[in-house]
């Protein structure tokens, strides 16, 4: 009996979210947080273990697809083959959340840091960034599970898109920033990285995907001198998912964090992509 354990990784989004829908650059990247199925021919039998956030923007559903999708390549008998695996998780993504960029998938699939592109559905591109500075330490502050599901706020943003002409002008602030974050990533130009965090957020705020309880988190982790973003979908009315916390002063986060009873992680930028763990 074949039998065997694969994993995927969970995603972040350094920035591009929602633009990403409509054709512009988003750079992902996958993180340490993993999901896992274990399991043989007989299916009935597969484990699912977990511990990437669920519906908190840190792609728990493409980690659910990608793992999926693998675990069924491998126990075909065909050959490991990521381009395959990824396909086969954006369909069900598709399934899942209507009009996905696809972007989620391919970074779970793939790892590491992307600059990813849907220029048509049938036309996506994505360029495996090799970085070339050092990146500072960023950790995870929860900003309670969103109230939307992704689904409904991609759909809620395209609304937006159909009838309000500044939300075009908008996406393209944002692209300019994830540009930004690209010659950052590639040392071209040394922008503070906490300065770029938050002129995404405040796009995004802008956008309308961050709830008033998550922009004046925001704003008291901006006031003690740190940065932070959504990354994903947000959340409109509740919690907006998962933050991306920046602070020159480490220390200073963390007693922040303790003090407001926040869950705080460090997060790893970077990693590798849908994995065979065992097999046999
Ligand atoms: C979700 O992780 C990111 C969005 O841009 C949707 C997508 O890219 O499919 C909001």
């Amino acid at each position: 009996m074949r039998t065997v354990k694969v994993s995927a990784p969970g995603k972040i989004i350094l920035s591009g979210e929602h633009a990403v829908v409509y054709g512009h650059p988003a750079i992902l990247a996958a993180v340490n947080f993993r999901l896992s199925i274990t399991g043989d021919k007989t299916g009935k039998k597969a484990q699912i273990v977990s511990n990437v956030p669920i519906g908190s923007g840190m792609g728990s559903s493409a980690a659910y697809a990608v793992a999926t999708s693998a675990y069924k390549l491998f126990l075909s008998g065909r050959s490991w083959n990521l381009a395959e695996i990824s396909k086969e998780a954006y369909k069900l993504e598709k399934r899942h959340h209507g009009n996905p960029s696809g972007g989620d998938n391919t970074v779970s699939t793939y790892g590491g840091f992307l600059w990813y592109r849907k220029e048509a559905e049938s036309l996506k591109t994505f360029t495996r960034l090799s970085i070339k500075r050092k990146l500072p330490k960023v950790f995870l502050i929860n900003s309670g599970r969103p109230k939307e599901t992704t689904k409904e706020m991609v759909s809620w943003v395209s609304q937006r898109y159909a009838t309000k002409p500044r939300i075009r002008s908008l996406l393209f602030d944002i692209e300019k920033t994830t540009r930004s974050f690209l010659r950052f990533l590639l040392k071209e130009e040394n922008p503070p990285f906490g300065e770029l965090l938050t002129e995404n957020e405040k796009l995004l705020e802008k956008l309308g995907v961050v709830s008033p309880g998550t922009k004046a988190l925001v704003g008291q982790i901006e006031k003690m001198g740190g940065a932070a973003k959504i990354s994903g979908a947000g959340g409109r009315t509740q919690g907006s998912g998962i933050l991306l916390v920046y602070h020159p002063d480490t220390q200073k986060l963390l007693a922040f964090a303790q003090k407001l009873n926040l869950k705080i992680f460090r997060v790893k930028l970077g990693e590798e992509g849908v994995r065979i763990e065992k097999k046999s």
